[in-house]
């Protein structure tokens, strides 16, 4: 009976694994505190179930223009669901962690909304909403540590501990979530997720995660000068056999490898032999094996499955912790866990975003202890990467082309940083006949399906990439009624695609406006452009029914543009700035003013 009711149930909705990090982490507080726990992505639960459910705790991160993550939009959909009955969740008592990044315009929206949402259907509140913020100088963990504290005082005054049960000790280590059995010391087969066999790519079911197309590269021509800071490059995948339509707007998943020498260095400090051929189990029984062939090798595993590249949490080093038994090591690991050390672990991490090999690297005897059974539970997966589609499918029916810029940045303390997704890709060479694994997405930008409609586009840099897609797609059936509004630093550099605009200038079906900001001494963006065009803008918008979109980097390039639009409707639309605001948000709900931005 006591079992029954220190049942717990944790949801989670995440986008790229820190909503999952965070909801296994609670469940391994959990099971300390002795309670029966199920941790589930939301859409793995079967949501008609939550009205029997006695605790549930909500973990959701909130994407791009306040979206669910993928992997709960089943879920949202359902739980918004007009014809829910009100009181429905009356015996269900909830909390709700939304992870968020304040510099977004909706800041946790999800998390909040689905807060709101389950008190409507009668679910009664544990505590109030976390909304954890990834601007936070200590990042997420400042708000979620807190929160989960209050969590657990809670949940220990309302279900206390049987008695002559104790809360078990940090200190102990929890089971591993799978065992790894060797099955071959030395497999002679090599695994080759890049090789043609994969069955996949016959069967008429359309990819998604965890079932990718193999779309053979056909080409990632660089589109930058060769002497241009950046290297941008127009990646062309030939998707023929595959099951993937696509219309402008939508997202193309990358499923990327780790690069060969992070690959080699990871395997070679933890002792790993890259040849043995591995079958996993599971260790609990809610606990759903990965989606990995079996068996397969080591390297196969380390090179598409492990994150070895990205910046640890913090669950990271507590679960190091529990093998380091050098002095030294053992300090500086539960120094990083405490409370006190959290501003240190910062610096140490995060502010020079150094990987997981690092880290192990900087703690040898503790890395020399790792079970392999463990390393699943340290080093999360290798998330895919999603690119704006740059291509219409209307004019390239096998293809999907994406603009694609190589990430290499210095960060202040440490050593050069390249994109692992961007790096791989761009060092593919296609006369080898790769292939990349993809799978498609329906993306945050919408266009108008009727032809008359005019569209104001602005995008900088890359952010061009769905405007292509859109542009080609009209133009190809002579609709005009396309306004580009296009940035780069200099015509000569980076002005990638100029040759496609030219000859539909000429045929009057794009109006292109570009501003390069490094070709005179004043900087020039494509928000100026738009208040120097501000006439023919509000024509568009106004007297035409135009829609108004952006894409591109999130820094302030979004917020800048729309102050820009305010300008113009105030300037040629004679209304206050009150009113502009007020236009602008009529804009948004009628989905004619959108952005889709990222980092
Ligand atoms: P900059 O690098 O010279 O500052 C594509 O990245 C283009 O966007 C570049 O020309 C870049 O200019 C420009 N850009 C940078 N910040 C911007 C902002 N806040 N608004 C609009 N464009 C911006």
């Amino acid at each position: 009976m006591e079992d029954q009711i220190r049942r717990l149930l944790i949801l989670y909705g995440s986008q790229t694994g820190t909503a999952q990090d965070v909801a296994e982490r609670l469940s391994r507080e959990a099971k300390r505190m002795h309670f029966t726990v199920r941790v589930v992505a939301l859409d793995s639960y079967q949501v008609v179930n939550l009205i029997n459910e006695s605790v549930v705790v909500f973990v959701c991160a909130t994407t791009g223009q306040g979206d669910p993550p993928d992997n709960m939009k089943t879920f949202w959909q359902f739980i918004l669901r007009k014809n829910l009955p009100t009181n429905s969740l009356c015996y269900v008592h909830f909390a709700v962690l939304g992870l968020g990044d304040s510099s977004y315009q909706k800041f946790n929206f999800i998390a909040k909304k689905l807060n709101r949402r389950l008190q409507q259907l009668g679910a009664q509140p544990l505590l109030t909403v976390g909304l954890a913020d990834d601007q936070h100088d200590l990042g997420a963990d400042a708000v979620v540590f807190p929160w989960t504290e209050n969590l657990w005082k809670k949940l220990l005054q309302m279900y206390p501990l049987p008695p002559g049960v104790e809360i078990i000790n940090d200190n102990v280590r929890p089971p591993s979530k799978y065992r790894i059995k060797v099955v071959d010391k030395n497999h002679s087969l090599t695994f080759k997720p890049n090789g043609t066999s994969s069955t996949h790519n016959s069967v008429h079911i359309t990819p998604d995660q965890g079932n990718s197309f193999y779309a053979r590269l056909i080409s990632n021509e660089r589109v930058t000068a060769s002497d241009h800071f950046q290297d941008v490059r127009l990646v062309r995948l030939d998707i023929s056999g595959s099951n993937i339509r696509y219309s402008p707007g939508d997202v193309v998943m990358i499923q990327p490898q780790n690069m060969d020498d992070t690959v080699q260095d990871f395997i070679s400090h933890l002792g790993i032999n890259p040849d043995e051929a591995v079958t996993l189990e599971q260790n609990d029984p809610e606990i759903p094996l990965p989606d990995l062939p079996q068996p397969c090798t080591m390297h196969y595993i380390v090179e598409n499955y492990l994150d070895i590249n990205c910046t640890p949490r913090r669950s990271f080093f507590e679960m190091l912790a529990y093998f380091a038994d050098n002095e030294l090591e053992k300090e500086k690991l539960q120094e990083f866990c405490s409370t006190e050390g959290q501003e240190e672990l910062y610096s140490y991490c995060n502010r020079v975003k150094r990987t997981i090999l690092e880290v192990l690297q900087d703690f040898p005897n503790t890395s020399a202890n790792l079970p392999l059974n463990y390393l699943f539970d340290l080093i999360p997966r290798l998330q895919p990467r999603a690119f704006s589609i740059a291509s219409s499918q209307q004019v390239f029916s096998n293809e999907i082309q994406i603009l694609m810029a190589v990430v290499h940045y210095k960060t202040k303390l440490y050593k050069p940083r390249k994109g692992v997704c961007s790096t791989w890709l761009s060092s593919q060479d296609p006369v080898t006949n790769v292939r990349i694994p993809i799978w498609v997405r329906k993306g945050t930008i919408h266009f108008p399906t009727d032809p008359k409609t005019p569209v104001i586009m602005v995008g900088p840099g890359t952010g061009c990439a769905p405007f292509r897609s859109f542009i080609q797609e009209r133009t190809a059936s002579s609709i005009g009624g396309n306004m580009l509004f296009f940035g780069c630093r200099n015509k000569s550099k980076d002005f990638f695609c100029e040759v496609e605009w030219s000859p539909l200038i000429d045929k009057q079906l794009l109006a292109l406006y570009t501003a390069f900001s490094r070709d005179q001494e004043e900087k020039v963006y494509v928000q100026h452009q738009i208040l120097r065009n501000s006439r023919l803008v509000w024509e568009a918008l106004d007297s035409n029914g135009g829609w108004f979109l952006i894409a591109g980097n999130a820094k302030r390039m979004p917020d800048d543009v729309r102050d820009a639009l305010k300008e113009v409707i105030i300037k040629e639309g004679g209304k206050t700035e009150v009113e502009a605001e007020l236009y602008i948000r009529q804009l948004d709900q009628a989905k004619r003013y959108q952005a889709e931005t990222w980092s």
